[in-house]
């Protein structure tokens, strides 16, 4: 007993790195979720006592933090981040494969490199030539643009200490592995090594460092999960593989907030900044279409202008047939039930689409009004009028609910030229010029020109 004593005294346990359960011996399998190889030995961290270094203060005499975003010249990016990129700070960029990140960071770097200031790319999943002839096709050909193709954590570490570079981008993550442990790389206990070896040097030698990770739909890949709460910033590039549209958010953000959207559009020369995506979306737009109505969305903070359409047509099968692209099915469906059962418009047992155009997700509940509109337009075979454009939940009394930043919506909405804004009756007074506030559903139907229906009797509200 006595032999054991010390090793048992700092011993801790086994903790899942998937789920956190917690056991008191090893299995190769989690009890808590089933995830295979994530269970840690956890151990106590020797007793020392920590010397006041700094020492506690009061709160009003803590010095304010001097930390300056360094701007990338990228706009979108710029814009997410609040500024830039701070020294001495990690963010770590998830997508999925081949949605862009290293076109984006490549871009990114050469961008800041032109405004003074040095940088340096480790890729750890391309041949250094490849990056090069990217770089050289993307016009990123930049001297203080620094390029190493490494594996090592130790070896990349040493790159950073040489180059001393302004920011570092790590390409990626998963690729990268220390020699100080003997899972392969992109298994979890080496993911974090790095990362935590890499925040170290980001704090110790005041650079900013880039982590990037993949991620795939069902989280199967170890890395940005398990990374959120080492790193500073993490942010989410995500994209429709058919579109060009891409879209960077903050999921976390230490130096500013969380709710900024950044929009590219991926062409033959890489990256390039959406300035007016109301305007993109609605480029091709047929106007007199039944079917076809127009949503400010919110993109995180930021109004965008997308077009849903909607098709009724009569089954081609024995069943009716519901699809949804770019909006949720739930919402899809309950929209329908309360235009047939609220408002008469006949739906049951004819084949209904609905999307949303362009790769965008309209699945916020303001979408409903408009879908329910363009449903009726569609089943009526009426179009809308062209200036018009609705926003609003839907309850299943066929009442219309109140959404958020009304205001931001309706301004975007009458910059593209639209007259005509149908929103909640409840929404505040101070929304704008051309709001029709609507209370129910058969009120926006009759505001948006379509002919009355026939209603069941006691179903209006
Ligand atoms: P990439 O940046 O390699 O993605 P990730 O690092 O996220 O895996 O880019 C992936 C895709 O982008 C690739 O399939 C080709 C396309 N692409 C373009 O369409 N135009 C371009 O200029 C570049 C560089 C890539
Ligand atoms: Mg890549």
């Amino acid at each position: 007993m006595a032999r054991n004593g010390q090793a048992a005294a700092a011993r801790l346990g086994f903790r899942c790195a998937a789920c956190g359960a917690t056991s008191v011996r090893w299995t190769g399998r989690c009890s808590g979720c089933g995830a295979w190889n994530q269970v840690e030995e956890q151990r106590a961290p020797r007793l020392v006592a920590a010397s006041p270094v700094g020492g506690a203060r009061r709160i009003t005499e803590v010095p304010a933090d001097r930390s300056r975003a360094r701007p990338t010249g990228l706009a979108e990016l710029d814009r997410v981040l609040a500024g830039g990129l701070v020294a001495g700070s990690v963010t770590l960029v998830g997508g999925e494969p081949g949605v862009g990140k290293s076109t984006l960071l490549l871009q990114a770097l050469a961008s800041l490199v032109a405004r003074g200031g040095r940088a340096l790319y480790v890729t750890a999943e391309e041949a250094a030539h490849q990056v090069q002839a990217r770089a050289a096709r993307l016009g990123c050909l930049r001297p203080e643009l620094w390029l190493a193709a490494e594996t090592s954590l130790d070896a990349v570490v040493g790159h950073v200490l040489a180059v001393r570079p302004d920011v570092v981008v790590v390409d990626s993550v998963q690729a990268v592995h220390s020699s100080q442990h003997q899972a392969p790389p992109g298994a979890v206990t080496q993911v974090r090594e790095v990362a935590h070896r890499l925040a170290e040097v980001a704090r110790e030698e005041n650079v900013a460092v880039v982590l990037v990770g993949h991620v795939t739909k069902d989280g199967s890949l170890a890395g940005p999960r398990q990374l959120e709460h080492l790193v500073d910033t993490v942010l989410a590039f995500d994209g429709d593989r058919h579109h060009a549209l891409r879209r960077l958010r903050a999921v976390k953000h230490r130096y500013g907030p969380t709710h900024e959207l950044g929009l590219f559009e991926m062409g033959e020369d890489g990256l390039v900044t959406v300035d007016d995506p109301s305007g993109l979306f609605l480029a091709d737009r047929l106007v007199g279409v039944p079917g076809s109505v127009v949503l400010p969305l919110l993109e995180g903070r930021r109004p965008l202008l997308v077009e849903l359409q909607a098709l009724v047509s009569p089954p081609v099968s024995s069943s009716a047939r519901r699809s949804a692209e770019g909006i949720d099915g739930g919402r899809l469906a309950l929209v329908l039930a309360v235009l047939e059962q609220r408002a008469g418009v006949q739906v049951a047992g004819r084949d209904v689409l609905g999307v949303a155009v362009g790769g965008v997700r309209a699945s916020e509940p303001a979408a409903d009004l408009p879908l329910a509109l363009a449903v009726a337009s569609a089943a009526l075979d009426v179009a809308l009028p062209p200036g018009l454009v609705a926003c609003g939940e839907l309850g299943l009394g066929g009442e219309v609910r109140i959404v958020a930043d009304l205001g931001r919506r309706a301004a975007e909405a009458r910059r593209l030229g639209f007259d005509r804004v149908l929103v909640p009756a409840s929404a505040p007074a101070d929304v704008g010029a051309g709001v029709v506030g609507v209370r129910t559903l058969t009120e926006a139907l009759a505001a948006a020109g379509l002919p009355a229906a026939n209603v069941p009797k006691g179903s209006r509200p």
